[in-house]
């Protein structure tokens, strides 16, 4: 009598294809559509009614921070950065940080955040990376709540939501005045 086994749980999972960590990139003009696409899809029309689109509107993301996350070569996230001032100090706005659907809580998010605010703090010239956005998924990767009201949007914002990332810890709740244009030499 022959002993047929069944192919164990195991073997099923070492043949299932498996996700790569996700890397990041600078983005370049040929990314532009995905990224389009993409924040249409994570954000919908409402985008566009958005504080924060008003904040880029008028002060221009700087597109060399750009960055496109990728999953085995393959595009599937991306973030901006905006510089801006507060209270006379040079730092930047980040955002929007967007995951195609697809290539979800494989970590590219995190990743996004946290790279770009790495890059951004290495030049030296800005001193801390503001964002409007969920405190469950920022304050764990640095982010901090500002002192409610201290930062004046030109539209409504949820002051609960203003979070900032500086290596002067002292700088989130102290940050405060209106959100200007970057500050040259
Ligand atoms: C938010 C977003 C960028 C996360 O992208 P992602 O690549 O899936 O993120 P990561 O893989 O790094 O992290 C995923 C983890 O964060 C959690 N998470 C996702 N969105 C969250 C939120 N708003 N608040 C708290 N946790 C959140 C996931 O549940 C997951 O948890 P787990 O690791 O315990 O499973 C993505 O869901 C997205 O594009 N959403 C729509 C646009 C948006 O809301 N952007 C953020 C604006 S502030």
């Amino acid at each position: 009598m022959s002993l047929v086994t069944a192919p164990s749980a195991a073997a099923n999972l070492a043949s299932a294809p498996v996700a790569s960590a996700p890397s990041v990139r600078p983005a370049t003009p040929a990314d532009d559509v995905f990224v389009e696409d993409l924040q249409a899809t994570a954000f919908g029309p409402g985008r566009f009614a958005k504080t924060a689109y008003r904040i880029r509107e008028r002060f221009k993301i700087d597109t060399s921070l750009s960055l496109i996350a990728e999953v085995d070569g393959t595009a599937c996230g991306s973030v901006w950065m905006t510089p801006i001032s507060i209270g006379g100090l040079n730092g930047w706005m980040l955002g929007p940080l967007a995951t195609h659907p697809n290539f979800r809580k494989l970590g590219a998010g995190k990743l996004l955040a946290r790279e770009v605010t790495k890059r951004a703090l290495a030049r030296g010239d800005g001193k801390f990376v503001m964002l409007v956005g969920d405190r469950d998924y920022y304050c764990p990767l640095g982010w901090e709540p500002t002192t409610l009201g201290n930062i004046a949007f030109p539209g409504p914002v949820d002051p609960s939501r203003v979070l900032v990332y500086a290596d002067d810890k002292t700088l989130a709740t102290t940050l405060s005045g209106p959100i200007a244009a970057w500050k040259q030499g």
